[in-house]
């Protein structure tokens, strides 16, 4: 009979918590991380995400991971705004390298915060780093349209966002803070499809060229939906040059890299989404986004603080909770 216990906010994270049971797991994590983001930096963008979006979503418990089964046939993942959602190979690469060591000891929750950590640690050549503290249990449920309820959707205005991230317990200074996340990654036309006829007040005209250029007119979807690397820095310089020239010496040869430039392209009105944009039409918001440019150094601390706060978050009150066998799926429950 599979144990399923008890997984609301009162149980207490603790950094070194497999320390007697499974004593080498951060080692296995950071291991696989670190060779799966040297043959492919996307993987660690994306491992980036998936704390935020498993997060987010009714806590940090794994939903985000689970598979449409029979009796659960629109989880998280069908969502929308999963679109693009990638690395989870690596965690199940983790995983069975921990159960290998350790059965039945070490949740996948826990899992994708290590992965997460370990990902934006590379990624930021040390800069991001912070100590996990572990003990999450992994969830049995797992709903799209919790998904699209509570993650951000890119078009928002800064108003829905302030609500969407206070709803989570999160300030205007962590919804900026956070935001810097999208230095690295890709994205795809449908998600920033109203950036490709935003006024030149809201978007630089060159980049906005860009896009149009790399989306293929102003009419995408489904069936026409290109994906393009969010930091313009980070595009292939034949693009670059047709559009927007002037931008050629800041292109980097390494893709990826987490810093504080999405301040920099923020205000000089070169980010991708809507929702990055808007960051500038607030006092507040605009504030930080300054702050944060000017000091990247601050960033990278404040940005580790804030997702070890976002790791923290809760399932919901009453929520069982188990140790997954296999991250994409529950265990058998007699
Ligand atoms: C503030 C509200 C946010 C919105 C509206 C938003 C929206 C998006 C969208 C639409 C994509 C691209 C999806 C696609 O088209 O494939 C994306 C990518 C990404 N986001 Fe966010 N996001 C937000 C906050 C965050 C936060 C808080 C984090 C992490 C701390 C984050 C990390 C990333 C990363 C790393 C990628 C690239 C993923 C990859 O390359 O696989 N985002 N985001």
């Amino acid at each position: 009979m599979a144990a399923v216990a008890a997984a609301g906010a009162d149980r207490e994270l603790k950094v070194g918590y497999y320390e007697n049971t499974c004593h080498d797991v951060e080692k296995i994590v950071k291991s696989i991380v670190i060779n799966s983001v040297k043959a492919d930096r996307g993987k660690g963008s994306g491992l980036v995400r998936l704390l935020f979006h498993d997060c987010f979503v009714r806590g940090c418990d794994a939903s985000v991971l689970l598979e449409k089964s029979e009796v659960n046939r629109r989880p998280e993942k069908d969502s929308l705004a999963n679109i693009g959602l990638r690395g989870m190979d690596v965690i199940d690469a983790i995983k069975a390298a921990v159960e290998e060591r350790c059965p039945n000891t070490v949740s996948c929750a826990d899992i994708i915060i290590y992965a997460a950590r370990d990902a934006a640690r590379y990624l930021s050549l040390g800069g991001v780093d912070f100590a996990v503290p572990a003990g999450r249990l992994d969830g049995v449920v797992s709903r799209s349209k919790d998904a699209d309820v509570f993650l951000p959707d890119p078009a928002s205005n800064l108003t829905e966002l302030i609500r969407n991230f206070r709803r989570k317990n999160f300030t205007v200074e962590e919804l900026v803070i956070l935001s810097g996340a999208h230095s690295i990654g890709d994205t795809h036309c449908t998600s920033i499809a109203g950036r490709l006829t935003a006024p030149d007040s809201q978007i630089h005209p060159a980049y906005r060229s860009l896009l149009v250029a790399k989306c293929g007119g102003t009419v995408v979807g489904p069936s026409n939906n290109p994906s393009l690397v969010i930091n313009v820095r980070d595009e292939d310089p034949q693009a670059v040059a047709r559009s927007m020239p002037a931008f050629l010496p800041r292109l980097r040869k390494a893709k990826d890299y987490l810093d504080n430039s999405y301040y920099h392209n923020n205000l000089a009105r070169i980010v991708t989404f809507n929702a990055d944009w808007e960051l500038l039409t607030g006092k507040q918001a605009r504030g930080h986004v300054k702050e944060y440019a000017e000091n990247g150094s601050l960033w990278n601390v404040d940005f580790a603080d804030a997702l070890v706060k976002l790791s923290k978050l809760p399932m919901p009150a009453g929520s069982k909770g188990e140790i997954r066998t296999k991250c994409s799926a529950v265990n058998y429950h007699h």
